[in-house]
């Protein structure tokens, strides 16, 4: 039977229950009732609620909903229970003041108020156990709850006769369709906030303009990421040079080395036989080289697990063409790259195979469809064909045709063709294959699942070993649908190098090309830079990266073991409109190396191309963004990242916070559940926390972006000049002092205001409560200190100018 059709019938048995109503205690009836309601009709799990005593146990709630609390349940434990007031029987839209007039519902309205009102839980009941009435307790629209109106259910036999109405609104299933808030409020849920400054901008957002010396030192930039653009050209010189071996935790993170460590703790235990790490400090782990040889034995893929970006493909290339290149002299290597052609997933098969040939052909000269190879392949057939009746020699043209077509009939299996060439050249040359499918995590699951079968398949029954480069969560998905359960793997994990050597090695690696062969053996065309300021302004960037801790603690966390996002961020501040560049120049011909400050690679990273932060844009979030008209709101997003951060951090924990930890603790510190549930989603988006699968309704890790953002870039002036075009102002006296300035000055004496404004906020947050993990205060002392670091620096640069524009005129 249906769940809604067994809860119904259960109903019906409290209807016609003689126990209903009668009995000695009447308090455990009115419980029991209550409990047989939710639990027994409405499809609720005991594990989703839980109950509290409060008022010295004169009531008891329910609190409905995991992980977000739903709504809660208000029972009269003790004394004279509440009746709704008598003539609103029949109907089920009854407006709170209504009820109250009866005084002991109204007591109970109250109580229940402020009780989901603390937790920030949407919807309040009050039920005797006979009767319900459910109202809108916490909302954000401007309406007070106690004029708003009620969903009412005067009896249990009026539950039963508009089943259909009690099981929408108030049953497991519906609830999170948030009927019920639609109906008891008629339109959407909250007040929203104010428009930002960024709304009333016309030229928002703006590209930033560059200089042609700016324009062209782009081009430079190219050369750092010659290998995001143009994988297959990338040279042995440069991932010689530019590769760093992984395994050393980062030095400069801010999250701890605990919870960088547990990342992969999970995925080992998943996986029998463990999971080892690719390389360690010393380089490649023996285990891997050692595996690539028995693997063939084994007959199982080998896979390589790791995040995004974190240097899965470059730890292959750098495997093959350098660290292993002895191991792999008898190999062929054949290297499919997922990441740009097109395919279909019908076509998998096909695709691999006419990849492998033509590389079989182009790197190792072996054409498979040549016909004196497909000959010595099929050597066996033919000699068995000869003993057919074609063979009896009577018919020599026939028999010609007639092996022709036997031929072509393998050959028409391109699949087992390319098993079979591999097969002869191991055969005649000692020669075996290694297969690598790289980059399959950019395709759809359900083709990702078909390459790791074809990689199986491969591995099982042909020659060579197959390695399968995979990030962590599509693994997980993949074992927890069921695609992977049935296949035994062997797993190394792919680490992040350091970003701060990656950097160097990049910086280095192009100070060499520049001096070896100038800049016009490196770029195509003419540049409006000679080599001599190209050098100058390599050695300025190197200067930062080998000496600015606060730059590289900077990259590493906003990169968060993403090496190609390190490396992107390092390629916006190349001929970027916010670093100084002709100052790094001038500074270079009086012949000192620029520091280039932070602020400028603060500003680089957070405008990018463009001219005012954009979020859409910008590789970085606006922690104090909002949601709904409510100031206290600033807080929640770096509130929510402090409390995971500490949670994860603590013993036991692996890592990880659950979600209904999240959102339990922002409804303790007075949030509605929407606002919570708005400000995860964007945690998620910007990468602060990351989604780590379906322990008990879904858990998060903390990310060091997550960490950076709340403990440092909100105490930065140029982080926070930049995020006040982008965030909603909820005083209108506040609102109509910030606008669209652009001098130093004006934005320093805006940022002012913008604090005094946040600073407001914070006293109405109550932050004497010492559960409140982040401290505005401590954050706005801190960004008093940059602030008038700028201004300082801005009087300074005033005071300049006015001295030489005076000199000027002596
Ligand atoms: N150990 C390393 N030393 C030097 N550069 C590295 C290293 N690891 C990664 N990189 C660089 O970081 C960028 C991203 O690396 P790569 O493409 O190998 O990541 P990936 O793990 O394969 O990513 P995806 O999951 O998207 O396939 C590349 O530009 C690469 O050269
Ligand atoms: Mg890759």
């Amino acid at each position: 039977m249906d769940p809604y059709a067994s809860a119904r019938d259960e109903l019906q048995k409290l209807v016609s229950s003689p126990t209903v109503g009668s009995g000695a205690n009447e308090d455990t009836t009115r419980l029991q009732l209550i409990d047989a309601l939710l639990f027994n009709c409405l499809g609720w799990n005991t594990q989703d609620a839980t109950t509290e005593d409060h008022h010295n146990g004169s009531y008891v709630d329910y609190i409905v909903g995991k992980p977000a609390a739903q709504f809660i349940v208000e029972a009269k434990r003790e004394g004279i229970p509440f009746t709704l007031p008598a003539g609103i029987t029949g109907r089920h839209a009854v407006s709170v003041p209504t009820l109250m007039e009866d005084k002991s519902t109204a007591a109970a309205i109250h109580q229940v108020l402020g009780y989901c009102q603390e937790r920030g839980v949407p919807v309040g009941i009050i039920s005797n156990g006979h009767q319900l009435a459910a109202f809108f307790a916490s909302r954000q629209d401007g309406v007070p709850p106690l004029k708003g109106e009620a969903l009412v259910f005067s009896s249990l036999q009026e539950m039963y006769d508009d089943f259909n109405m009690l099981w929408g609104y108030l049953s497991k299933p519906a609830v999170s369709t948030k009927n019920l808030q639609r109906y008891l409020i008629g339109r959407k849920s909250r007040a929203l906030a104010p428009e930002k400054l960024a709304n009333s901008i016309s030229h928002y957002p703006g590209f930033r303009k560059r200089s042609e010396l700016e324009t062209d030192l782009k081009m430079l930039g190219q050369l750092f990421i010659q290998d995001l653009e143009q994988e297959e050209q990338i040279s042995d010189d440069f991932v010689k040079d530019c590769y760093c071996a992984s395994g050393a935790l980062s030095q400069y993170s801010m999250l701890s080395r605990e919870v960088l460590r547990a990342r992969y703790a999970s995925a080992a235990a998943a996986v029998a036989g463990g999971i080892e790490k690719a390389s360690t400090k010393k380089g490649v782990n023996p285990k891997l080289t050692a595996d690539m040889v028995t693997a063939a034995l084994s007959r199982r893929p080998i896979i390589l697990l790791g995040d995004v970006g974190v240097g899965k493909s470059m730890f292959l290339r750098h495997l093959i063409r350098v660290d292993a290149k002895d191991v792999l002299k008898n190999s062929l290597i054949l290297y499919v790259n997922f990441l740009r052609e097109p395919v279909f997933v019908d076509d998998l098969p096909m695709y691999i195979t006419e990849r492998m040939s033509d590389q079989l052909e182009s790197d190792h000269g072996i054409d498979v469809h040549d016909r004196s190879f497909v000959k010595a392949v099929y050597n066996k057939e033919i000699n068995k064909f000869k003993r057919t009746i074609f063979g009896d020699e009577s018919d020599p043209d026939e028999y010609k045709k007639q092996e022709r077509l036997m031929l072509a009939g393998h050959l028409s299996k391109e699949f087992e063709h390319l098993r079979r060439s591999l097969e002869h050249i191991r055969a005649t040359s000692g020669r075996s294959p290694l297969v690598i499918l790289d980059n399959i995590d950019q395709r759809p699951p359900e083709f990702q699942e078909s390459i790791f079968e074809t990689a199986h398949s491969i591995a099982d029954s042909w020659p060579g070993t197959v390695f399968v480069a995979i990030r962590p969560s599509t693994f997980f998905q993949s074992r927890s649908r069921g695609a992977l359960a049935a296949y035994q793997t062997r797993m190394f994990t792919i680490e992040p190098a350091r970003t701060d050597q990656v950097i160097m090695k990049r910086l280095d690696y192009a100070r060499a090309k520049v001096v070896e062969s100038g800049a016009a053996g490196v770029f195509p065309q003419n540049l409006s830079i000679d080599d001599a300021d190209l050098v100058a302004y390599l050695n300025a960037l190197i200067k930062a990266f080998k000496y600015d801790d606060e730059l590289k603690s900077l990259i590493d966390n906003m990169s968060a073991g993403n090496t190609r996002d390190a490396l992107m961020f390092l390629f916006t501040f190349i001929g970027s409109g916010y670093v100084s560049t002709q100052r790094v120049l001038d500074v270079a011909n009086a012949g000192r190396v620029y520091t280039v400050p932070m602020h400028e690679f603060i500003r680089a990273i957070v405008f990018g191309d463009y001219d005012y932060f954009s979020p859409e844009a910008s590789a970085v979030c606006n922690i104090f963004d909002i949601t709904t008209n409510d100031g206290r709101e600033h807080f929640l997003l770096p509130n929510i990242l402090a409390h995971s951060q500490r949670v994860a951090e603590s013993a036991g924990s692996e890592g990880l916070v659950s979600a209904a930890s999240i959102y339990s603790f922002g409804q303790s510190v007075g949030f509605s559940q929407e606002q919570v549930g708005a400000q995860l989603d964007r945690a998620v988006k910007n990468n602060l926390l990351v989604f780590s699968g379906s322990v008990d309704g879904g858990s998060y890790r903390p990310t060091s972006v997550g960490s950076y953002l709340h403990r440092k870039l909100a105490t930065s002036f140029s982080y926070v000049d930049a995020m006040i075009v982008d965030t909603p102002i909820v005083d209108p006296s506040v609102r109509r002092n910030i606008r669209d300035v652009h001098s130093i000055k004006e934005r320093i004496q805006r940022a002012k205001h913008f604090q005094a404004y946040l600073d407001k906020q914070w006293e109405i947050f109550d932050p004497s409560r010492d559960e409140i993990p982040f401290r505005w205060d401590e954050v706005s002392a801190q960004l008093t200190t940059d602030i008038e670091a700028a201004e300082f620096k801005a009087d300074a640069a005033t005071q300049k100018r006015n001295e030489s524009a005076t000199n000027f005129w002596k």
